[in-house]
């Protein structure tokens, strides 16, 4: 398969289909629930059919946000979020993407997140690098007295907002995990047992590929199902010392 082009063909046509409801209160229209029990949104419905009529026909299996685990035996699986950051997209805020990552068995293999608005194409391949339009990218230094991190929590470890000189959460983890990979934060981290491998499985390969270190809440290596469900803690950081200094806050 031509995945770089797969993935691309799919984002290009769930753009077309969904960004003329962008800001619009109708796209947020509730349709269902998904498996991880977030309520199915009008604009995610869309989108997903998009990518299902496109990977279904390659007799791959598919792990989607909101249709869950399509398993037809294959020895790939696709693991796609159709939208990341719907609430961005429903409420006019412009940090939304399309994410896709692609896995033999339980390896990943290819990667690749498109933000929308600024028709960013982040890939990452596995043990080669990652890229953002076809240039290599790369985790940015760290410097210690002043870290930007987007931080997730329902309380959990606050006080690290001390240690910091920047928060940002921008609402797409997909989103900020590229940020990282392309070295514009030092960290992301979400701490409310919340994400899903949906959220992250192509922005974690992209990240990693670009130097990050990408861990669970306990600093052990992130390691996470095929599954539309699970719910996962991720710390994902540019440098040991800033995954030290979370686990010690957290
Ligand atoms: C959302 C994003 C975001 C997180 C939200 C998720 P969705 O995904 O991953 O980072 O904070 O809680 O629901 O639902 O827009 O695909
Ligand atoms: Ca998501
Ligand atoms: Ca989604």
């Amino acid at each position: 398969y031509e995945w770089n082009e797969i993935a691309l063909n799919i984002a290009k046509e769930v753009e077309k289909e969904i960004l003329p409801f962008f800001g619009k209160p109708e796209g947020g229209k509730v349709i269902g629930v998904s498996p991880s029990g977030d309520k199915t949104k009008l604009i995610d419905k869309i989108a997903e059919d998009v990518v299902l009529n496109a990977l279904k026909p390659l007799g791959v299996n598919i792990v989607s946000e909101e249709v869950g685990s399509i398993d037809v035996g294959s020895d790939y699986t696709v693991v796609v979020d159709p939208v990341d950051g719907s609430f961005n997209f429903i409420h006019g805020i412009p940090v939304f993407g399309f994410s896709f990552a692609v896995f033999k068995g339980n390896k990943p293999e290819y990667a690749m997140l498109y933000e929308f608005i600024t028709k960013s194409v982040y890939e990452g391949i596995s043990g080669e690098g990652a890229y953002l339009n076809g240039r290599p990218i790369h985790v940015r230094e760290l410097n210690e007295k002043s870290i930007a991190i987007s931080f997730y929590t329902r309380g959990r470890g606050v006080e690290l907002i001390n240690k910091v000189k920047r928060i940002r959460v921008l609402g797409a983890i997909a989103i900020e995990l590229a940020y990282l990979a392309k070295g514009s934060l030092d960290g992301v981290l979400d701490i409310r047992d919340y994400v899903r491998p949906t959220d992250i499985a192509a922005s974690a390969l992209i990240a990693k590929e670009a130097g990050a270190i990408i861990t669970d809440d306990t600093g052990k290596e992130l390691k996470f199902e095929l599954s539309a469900s699970e719910k996962l803690n991720i710390i994902a950081v540019n440098d040991e010392k800033l995954l030290k200094l979370i686990l010690e806050s957290i």
